[in-house]
């Protein structure tokens, strides 16, 4: 079976170097891009013996929805660079795994048409609280109809980070890099202020990247939250919680869950791994009912037992799920899911784990805890 560093070697081969570059780098030095991985590498298992059984149940419920694995799709934009059918196949492939897929709204299909392709699918809808509040309306009022399940809101993006891909410095460059499927489709679900999206388009920008871009990275503040909640009824999550008070203040204004997340690297490089912070933020909404969810640095079977060791109900895959996609489509994606689903079953074997509730902190410790000091 491969693995997840097998799956982006293929899709280095097989995409072209400026959606790739798009997809991998992070911001700054990629000091975060780089420690969302290496801290999993810090943390050492400590396993229980003579207690595994064969049968291993992942299955689990999130927000109320049963799920096959505790493994879902993180959102990323521009998926037609990675497969023509984009965003439909992601959710195909999320699909045929039995688990969440959350769609960007920076994709390039439209929300109904991403319903059409997975109507078993467990969907959820990221947004931006863009600048036109009826751009925001519109697409999560869209998913509410198509049949989403939950608004991922990104709270961590008041302005785009200092990106390494040189294409990314700024809407204008940004837009010269788009080549292809992904500038013929532009952002197809920016449809609510229809007054000015069609002045963009008239003014040149007929895919309205530099549109979509100026209204999500807006500098949004809480109470814009506070107005999504009177424009629908699903539940919301916070995307993007690194610190406690963040999570105090996203469980003050509602949210039914929160994801542990600092972008996968791509907004502020110097942040701390999303794992070193998992711990303690789990700890502080103990007991209120929130779910928490972490993304960021996971490659294979041990992370995702790591990470639900630490504090996480749920964990997201954002990168890996692109290689698959760019590989075979939605096969690709549900290979990638059903790859760490594998490593995960026999990695809680290996620790003494049948269950998920067999799961806790103590099969976890850090390499700065370990007592054989050489
Ligand atoms: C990115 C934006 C779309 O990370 O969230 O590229």
């Amino acid at each position: 079976m491969p693995s997840l560093d097998d799956f982006e070697q293929t899709a280095k081969e097989k995409l072209p170097d400026w959606i790739m570059n798009y997809y991998a780098t992070g911001t700054g030095e990629e000091q975060t891009l780089q420690e969302n991985k290496a801290a999993y590498k810090r943390l050492r298992f400590q396993p229980r013996i003579m207690c595994a059984d064969k049968h291993r149940d992942i299955s689990n419920r999130v927000l109320g929805y049963d799920v096959n694995i505790p493994i879902g799709v993180a959102p990323s934009a521009l998926q037609s660079g990675a497969h023509p059918r984009g965003e439909m196949a992601t959710a195909e492939g999320a699909e045929k795994c039995g688990t969440v897929m959350i769609m960007s709204s920076w994709g390039q299909v439209l929300i109904e048409d991403v319903a059409k392709s997975a109507p078993n699918g467990i969907l959820w809808m990221q947004t931006y609280l863009n600048k036109d509040r009826r751009n925001t309306q519109n697409i999560v009022q869209r998913a509410e109809k198509a049949g989403f399940k939950a608004i991922v809101v990104s709270v961590d993006s008041p302005c785009v980070g200092i990106r390494k891909n040189k294409g990314y410095q700024g809407g204008d460059q940004f837009i010269k890099t788009l080549k292809g499927e992904v500038a013929a489709k532009g952002f197809v679900n920016y449809q609510g202020a229809v007054d000015d999206i069609a002045k963009a388009r008239a003014s040149g920008d007929d895919r309205l990247f530099k549109y979509a871009w100026d209204q999500s990275l807006s500098c949004p503040k809480w109470e814009e939250v506070e107005w999504l909640k009177t424009v629908t009824k699903l539940p919301l999550i916070m995307k993007g919680i690194m610190t406690v008070e963040n999570a105090k203040q996203a469980v003050a204004v509602g949210a039914k869950a929160i994801i542990v997340s600092n972008h996968g690297g791509r907004q502020l490089d110097g942040l701390p791994a999303s794992i070193e912070v998992l711990p303690e933020i789990a700890d502080a909404v103990k007991g209120t009912g929130v779910e928490v969810y972490v993304d960021g640095g996971i490659r294979n079977g041990s992370d995702v037992l790591k990470a639900l060791a630490l504090g996480a109900k749920f964990v997201f895959v954002g990168r890996p799920a692109l290689w698959g996609l760019s590989m075979d489509g939605a096969d690709g994606v549900a290979e990638v899911l059903r790859t760490l689903e594998h490593e995960l079953k026999v990695t809680m074997t290996l620790c003494g784990c049948s269950r998920l509730s067999d799961i806790d902190r103590s099969l976890v410790i850090h390499e700065a805890k370990l007592k054989c000091k050489l």
